[in-house]
Formats: structure tokens, sequence, C-alpha cells
């Protein structure tokens, strides 16, 4: 493959009580992004936690927190996060009334700005902020729960995705997330995707380092 491959380790699945070392434990493991899912138990049936915990976290590490924002209404609580420490703000469309605002918010605070598409959120969604986007976020679940089953559906959306951000000459990361795990994230970065997210595979087994090694070489 000749996109280089990044790993962003989801701390959904570290061990909430020795959080900080988890993430120190995943820097020193080699990842490249710490993605963080943050879920409001009403745009997702799930809770996770807040920009408290974030703030406290940081100091752990110095690689980008890929914040993955689950929750509703959004434009509320994004300079919470951007103050917490975050570098990379992500957010869904169904979660706004006003993506293109929410987006410019999120560059006004100096952050990276990506959306994020649920299985059944078409492309076109982004229609009115692609251009400006850093990060493109496939959801390969619904959103919402670690160790669910891979929707190769979402591939095709993949695919679309790469064609349309090479044919307009963009940098923005193409990044995957649920159900990662050697053999989805082979069929990701073959669909064109150059970030996998990876919460239940990479914290299986023994070694933080060689799951993410073999993640980043799975193709
Ligand atoms: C799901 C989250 C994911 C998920 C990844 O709503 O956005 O980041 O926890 O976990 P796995 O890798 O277990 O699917
Ligand atoms: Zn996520």
């Amino acid at each position: 493959m000749s996109q280089k491959i990044k790993i962003a380790p989801s701390i959904l699945s570290a061990d909430f009580s020795i959080l900080g070392e988890e993430v120190k434990n995943l820097d020193m493991a080699g990842a490249d992004y710490i993605h963080v899912d943050v879920m409001d138990g009403h745009f997702v049936p799930n809770i996770t936690f807040g920009p408290v915990v974030i703030k406290k976290i940081r100091k752990y590490t110095k690689l980008p927190f890929d914040v993955h924002l689950m929750i509703s209404p959004v434009e509320k609580y994004i300079k919470d996060f951007a103050d917490a420490g975050a570098d990379i703000i992500t957010i869904h469309p169904e979660a706004t009334d006003n993506i293109e605002r929410c987006v410019k918010t999120i560059k006004s605070l100096g952050k990276k700005a990506g959306v994020s598409l649920n299985p059944k959120t078409p492309i076109s969604s982004l229609e009115k902020v692609i251009d400006t986007l850093d990060l493109i976020l496939v959801m390969s679940v619904h959103p919402g729960f670690a160790g669910q089953s891979f929707m190769p559906e979402v591939l095709s959306k993949v695919k679309e995705l790469r064609k349309i951000i090479n044919a307009k000459g963009l940098k923005t990361d193409l990044e995957i997330d649920g159900g990662i795990n050697f053999e989805t994230g082979a069929l990701a970065i073959k669909a064109g995707a150059d970030v996998l997210v990876s919460g239940t595979t990479i914290f299986s087994g023994k070694s933080l380092k060689d799951n993410i090694q073999k993640l980043r070489t799975c193709a």
C-alpha cells in the first residue's frame, strides 16, 4: 500500500481506573493518535467521559488527541474540548443544525476539524465542508459501543471518499472506526483508509506494541 497508515487506539477499551498510564503505554507502543470516544447517553446509547477527564490525561502524552464527539447538540461543548487538550475534534452532522458553523468554530480555536459519517449517513452530508476538513471519519459500526462487528457495506463509501480526496488534491485523513481487526483493517486500507481506529483489537492479548505494528502492516 502506498499510503502511510496511522493507528489511532481508542481508549474506550482501556482500563479507566489507570487511564493516564494506558495513554502513556499507547504512546510508547507506537500509536499515532489517541482516539477519545466521547458519548453522552443521548446522541448514542452509552456514556463515557467529558473534558474534565481529557484534561487530566493530557499530560501523559504529546500525541494528538483525536476526539470523537458523539454528543448532541455538539456546538455548546466544542470550546470545552478544545480547552481540555483536543487536537482533532470530530463531530457528526446529525448532532448539529449547522455543520459549517461547527467546523469554523473548531478551526477558530486552532484545532483540526473532522466530520464522522454513520454507516447510513451519505457522503453528500459533507458537501459544504469537505474542502476544509482535516479528517473524515467513516463509522464501520453504529456508534455507541466497542466490540461490535465491522459492517463491510461501508467499504464502498471509503473507496468513494478516497477518490474524492485524491481528485481534489486534499490532504484529509480518511479514518475508519469500528470493528477493526487485522482482516477488516486490511480491507479498509485497500479501500483507501489511512487512519485505523481500534479499541478491542489493540487492547486484546499481551502486547499493545505488537497489535499496533500488526495493524499498521495488515494490508
Ligand atoms: C464506537 C467508537 C469506536 C469503538 C472502537 O462508537 O467510536 O471508537 O469504540 O472500538 P472497537 O475497535 O472495539 O470496535
Ligand atoms: Zn470513535
